[in-house]
């Protein structure tokens, strides 16, 4: 674990949880400091389930890829990919065909370096700082275009990160750029924190939670999630709860109602 963080990593705030890391804490990961895990801990006591969230995050994660590469996608780009965990995209995609390409963006500099140290010797796999907000910036990015061809399909993936886009950023306008570089057979994967169907005390206790962390947080309505995909065909069941989409066993489930409800996700594809 990181236990002096201003010597590998100078000018990070360490004295405010940060979302990527705390994300990575929850999933059994070590790139977070002290700050983020006592925030961890005191979530984990008041939601006991809370670790459920990124598990069932990323098995949706797991079948998105694996659903795109039966579809004929071999190049991923991956925005707000956060610290590179168990199941990161270019393991699940390579493993299938050595020859799929990844990409791998965050604003977030350690998500960034480490998956740079995880992608050492691997020239099919990119990580790069950049942010989910400037479409215009990624798309022409040497380091994306140098791996990845937008005139075949490429899949999206944007899972749990546009709750970090404010309604300000019109996250249905940079949707619709990135919708307009994708070339036909093209998927988007979004999965997004959501209120739809989470109980009382959830909510309060979510309201807690996202209070105390140093990035603004965004949950919408399903129906508004929905209409994020607008331009793209939604893949069936459209977009549900995160485990509901596709599940291949009951491990892809949380045993509580209220953590498979505060995700909802879907995948869509240019036509
Ligand atoms: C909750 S993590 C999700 C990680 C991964 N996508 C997954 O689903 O397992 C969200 C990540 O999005 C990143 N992020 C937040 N806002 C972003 C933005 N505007 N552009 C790029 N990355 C962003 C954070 O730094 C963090 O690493």
């Amino acid at each position: 674990m990181i236990e002096r963080p201003a010597e590998i990593f100078g000018g990070i705030d360490t004295s405010v949880p940060n979302a990527a890391r705390v994300y990575d804490y929850l999933l059994g990961g070590a790139h977070n400091f002290p700050v983020d895990r006592q925030f961890a801990r005191r979530t984990m006591r008041m939601m006991p389930n809370a670790a459920d969230v990124p598990r069932v995050n990323r098995s949706f994660l797991r079948r998105a890829v694996l659903f795109m590469i039966d579809n004929g996608v071999r190049q991923f780009l991956d925005i707000g990919s956060g610290i590179p965990s168990v199941g990161n995209v270019h393991e699940i995609a390579q493993e299938v065909d050595p020859a799929c390409r990844v990409v791998y963006v965050d604003k977030e500099p350690i998500a960034v370096e480490y998956s740079r140290i995880l992608l050492r010797g691997n020239n099919r796999a990119a990580a790069i700082y950049g942010d989910l907000r400037d479409p215009d910036d990624l798309l022409t990015r040497p380091e994306i275009t140098h791996l990845l061809d937008f005139s075949e399909p490429v899949g999206l993936l944007t899972l749990l990160v546009w709750h970090f886009v404010s309604d300000t950023d019109d996250p249905e306008g940079l949707l619709a750029r990135y919708h307009s570089a994708l070339a036909p057979g093209s998927y988007l994967a979004l999965s997004h924190m959501t209120r739809d169907g989470v109980s009382r005390w959830m909510n309060q206790t979510m309201d807690d939670a996202l209070g105390r962390i140093a990035d603004d947080t965004f949950t919408r309505e399903r129906g508004r999630v929905t209409e994020m995909f607008a331009g793209f065909e939604l893949v069936p069941p459209g977009v549900v709860e995160c485990a509901a989409w596709r599940p291949e066993g009951p491990g892809d489930f949380s045993d509580a109602p209220d953590f498979n409800a505060v995700t909802c996700a879907g995948v869509g594809r240019v036509l």
